[in-house]
Formats: structure tokens, sequence, C-alpha cells
């Protein structure tokens, strides 16, 4: 294994302080005051061998899924990891979307594995052409990643098209990896995961983003059970058990998560509005718009995303992501999870910005 740094990781911590960040991919952080749990039953030790019971019974209870099918994780980070170990050797092939969030080639190229890409156009709305995936696999194609909703653009796969994507891929052998971290901004049946549509497909997903709840680190894996077995004993590689106290919150949270998610669409809601009327008016911007959620990947007419987000970083105190992070330097991505305060201040330090170059 080889680790390199992770550039975009590393430039974004480096943004937190900024005045108005508007690189953030989650919605504001929600407050532990929130949620009525009663702090003097927490414990400190317990039974948490394979994840704490409770809390592998409230995930595989929301995604209607076995209790031998879940595996709980440090994050989605740490289940991307899990994931990539379990499934992958030095050498064998990993088909990844292309533009893509950092961490989901990064952890591949660490395993020594060799990366190919499936192309994301923004001319094509971020969709997959499915003659082309099938071309891209190739005798030695073990994984397949994407991302639903896709990190940076916000836009939404089918499940009528994930379900025809796996199955081309299980008709090869490739196993089927969806990040689902967003797609609870969804509704109705596009929420649902795309777990159950193939024998091939895993995700993994976490409370980060939706929810705003990244600081529990409560991540999981939905897989078949042969794989859960063996992301289970790599776990006695990186964290042996997870962290009890946080378990307990995590599962106490669970039950809450609708009323968590009606409580932020609002604020969801009213930010897609400001962003939709600032991208119709402004003509040095333009858009595939999101199917849902707080992320865009508008480009930029004329310069690069790396351009105007060191001018709003220098002059306006303000920062978004430059698109190279993401592939695609025309690109900036903006996250809309903050209040509408800061939202409206950003949007107009973006067009001031754009005014002066
Ligand atoms: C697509 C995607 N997967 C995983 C992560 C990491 O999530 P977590 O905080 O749950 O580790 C992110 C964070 O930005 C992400 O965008």
């Amino acid at each position: 294994m080889r680790f390199e740094k992770m550039e975009y990781l590393d430039w974004v911590r480096s943004k937190s302080k900024v005045r108005i960040n508007l690189c953030p991919s989650g919605m504001r952080n929600f407050s532990l005051q929130n949620f009525g749990l009663d702090r003097d039953k927490l414990e400190i030790y317990g039974d948490n061998m394979y994840g704490y019971p409770p809390l592998l019974e409230a995930i595989a209870s929301r995604f209607k899924v076995r209790e031998e099918n879940v595996v709980t994780a440090i994050g989605t980070s740490h289940a991307i990891f899990l994931v990539c170990a379990a499934l992958l050797q030095a050498g064998d092939e990993v088909l990844i979307e292309k533009p893509a969030y950092e961490p989901l080639l990064a952890v591949p190229r660490a395993l020594e594995t060799v990366i190919s890409r499936i192309e994301r156009k923004y001319e094509n709305k971020y969709q997959i052409d499915l003659d082309e995936f099938d071309g891209s696999i190739s005798q030695k194609t073990k994984l397949v990643i994407l991302t639903n909703l896709h990190n940076p653009s916000g836009t939404f796969l089918k499940r009528s098209t994930l379900k025809d994507m796996a199955e081309i891929a299980q008709k090869r052998g490739v196993w089927f990896l969806v990040d689902e971290i967003y797609l609870d901004y969804m509704e109705g049946e596009e929420r649902e995961t795309s777990f159950s549509l193939a024998e091939n497909i895993i995700v993994i997903s976490s409370l980060t983003k939706v929810y705003g709840l990244g600081g529990l680190r409560c991540g999981w894996i939905l897989a078949p059970s042969k794989i859960v077995k063996k992301m289970r004993s790599i776990i006695d590689y990186t964290s042996v058990e997870g962290v009890f106290i946080g378990e307990q919150v995590s599962a106490g949270v669970f039950s809450q998560l609708d009323s968590i998610l009606e409580k932020n669409k609002e604020l969801v809601k009213q930010n897609s509005m400001m962003m939709r009327n600032f991208i119709q008016k402004e003509e040095k911007l333009s858009w595939v718009e999101p199917a849902a959620g707080i992320l865009c990947f508008p480009k930029v007419e004329g310069l690069t995303g790396d351009r105007l987000a060191s001018l709003l970083l220098e002059k306006y105190n303000t920062s978004v992501v430059p698109g190279r992070f993401f592939e695609d330097p025309q690109h900036i991505r903006i996250g809309y999870g903050v209040t509408s305060g800061i939202l409206a201040r950003g949007l107009e330090n973006i067009k001031k910005a754009l005014g002066e170059l």
C-alpha cells in the first residue's frame, strides 16, 4: 500500500475559518441538545464487538435489510476503505466515475490497483451512457464506483439506470459500489437505497451530510453477507471496534432522522431557490441543475474556477471549491447547506468577483 496526500481534503480543511465558507458539502451541524437523549444513560463500555446491536438493528430496519448485511463504519470514509480493502488486490482494475470525490480514487490507488474511468459529462447532464459503460469494463475490472447523488454535481441516476448498470457489471463478475451519502435529499421511491436492485451492489453512507451529524462518525455498509464477514475481519486492522458512546448516541438518533430531515428541508428549499435565481441571472455561470440537495458544480465562462476562487478568498473572505479538485478546472463547487443569510452574502460576493474578472 502507498498513501499519497489527499490534496482536496488537505485544502478544504484549511478553509474552515473563512468568513463565508461555501465549501462544506453537508448541512449545518446539528447539536446534541436538540435530541433530548438521556445522557446519564450513556456508557463508555458495552457490547459492540461487530457494531452496537441496537445501531445495527436501526440501520437494518431503516433500509429493510437483514443485520447480516450491515457493517457499521467510522463515517463513509472508513466504509470506502473497508469495501476497497475487502474486494481489491494490487493490479486489479477499478472503474470510477469522472468527476469524482477524491477519496473514491485515492483509496483504490493506495491499494495499488489500476484506475479506469467512466465519464459523467456536463454536456450529458452528468448521466452515464450504458453502451459506453459496458465498453469500459475490462477482463481485469473488479469494482465499479459511483456516487448517487453525484458529488460534485448533485445529479441523480435513476434506479432503473443503476439496475441496468449493475446487471451489466454482474454478468462480467464485477462488484458495483454506490456511495449514497447524499441520497436522502431525494423524495419517495427515488430515495430508496439501490442495495436490493442487484446481487453485486454494495452501498455505503453515513449521517454526515443530509443530517448534519458528521461528528458522530456514524457510517455503514450494506453488502452481501460473505463480504460483510470479510469487512468485519478487516476492521481488526483499522479500529477493532467503534466508539461505544458514539454508537449509543447514533442508535438513539436514528428514530429522529425523519424529523431532522423535515427541519432541514425548509432550508434546502429556500437555498435551492436562491441558488437557481442566482445562476439564471449570472451570465458567466451555467449549470446542470442538481436533482436535490445543497451541492452544485457550475461552469465558469472564460476563466478557471481557481482564478475565481482565489479572488473570492483574497478580496471577499469567501470560499468555494475550485473545480480542479473535482477534475474539471472550468468549474467551481458551491455548497449551500449554510444559513440563507450567509448564502445571500456569498452569492453577492461571487457576483462582485465575476464582475471584476
Ligand atoms: C461522496 C462522499 N463520500 C464520502 C464522504 C465522507 O463522508 P464521511 O464524513 O461520512 O466520512 C464525502 C464527504 O464529503 C463524500 O462527498
